[in-house]
């Protein structure tokens, strides 16, 4: 699972193209290579899950780059199932909308509890993921269970990539 982002949100004035580059690099190339630096020891039933994001989807503050490079991510779930499938490499996206996670922290708590409100609010479930709900998904992706699913993307997002509110 290529779980690790760079979640850096800015307008578009703000944006440098070292920070361009180090999102996309982190955001995309680093999944990508780190699939093939990993194919040798794939198994014949190996299951890549790559993270993507609502964000991949819509459109929101400051997050242009960074749902730019999400979607990248998630449509490598298809090109790669493509190419690896004569191998039985399942390659998945698992897209989160909001979930609680220690992504706000450093901005302290009030700071959090206000930016939690205001993303409960564009959720149509009226509230945010938990960790242990993508980690069930996770799960899912990960296991025979989903044998059958290659090349597509769970959305684990409260609604909010499909639903209007
Ligand atoms: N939380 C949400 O609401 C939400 C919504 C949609 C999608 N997602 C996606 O879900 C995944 C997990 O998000 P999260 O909320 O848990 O994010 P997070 O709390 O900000 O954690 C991001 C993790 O990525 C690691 N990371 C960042 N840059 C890295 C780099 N260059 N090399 C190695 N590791 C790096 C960080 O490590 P350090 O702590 O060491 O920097 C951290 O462990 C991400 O892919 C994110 O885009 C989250």
């Amino acid at each position: 699972m290529s779980n690790a982002a760079d979640v850096t949100h800015l307008p578009i004035e703000s944006w440098t193209e070292d920070a361009f580059d180090r999102l996309v690099a982190t955001n995309l190339k680093a999944p990508f290579f780190l699939v093939k630096a990993l194919l040798p020891l794939f198994s014949p039933h190996a299951s890549v899950i790559l993270v993507g994001s609502v964000s991949a989807f819509i459109g929101h503050q400051d997050a242009a780059v960074y749902g730019a490079a999400k979607a990248g991510l998630l449509s490598l779930a298809r090109g790669l199932t493509y190419e690896l499938k004569d191998r039985g490499i399942r390659v998945n996206g698992l897209s989160p909308g909001p979930t609680v996670t220690d992504t706000f922290r450093p901005l302290g708590p009030e700071r959090q509890a206000a930016i939690y409100d205001e993303l409960r609010r564009t959720v149509p479930l009226h509230r945010l993921g938990t960790t242990t709900e993508l980690a069930k998904a996770a799960v899912y992706l990960a296991s025979d269970e989903s044998a059958y699913t290659a090349g597509t993307v769970l959305r684990v997002d409260g609604g909010i990539g499909e639903l209007a509110y």
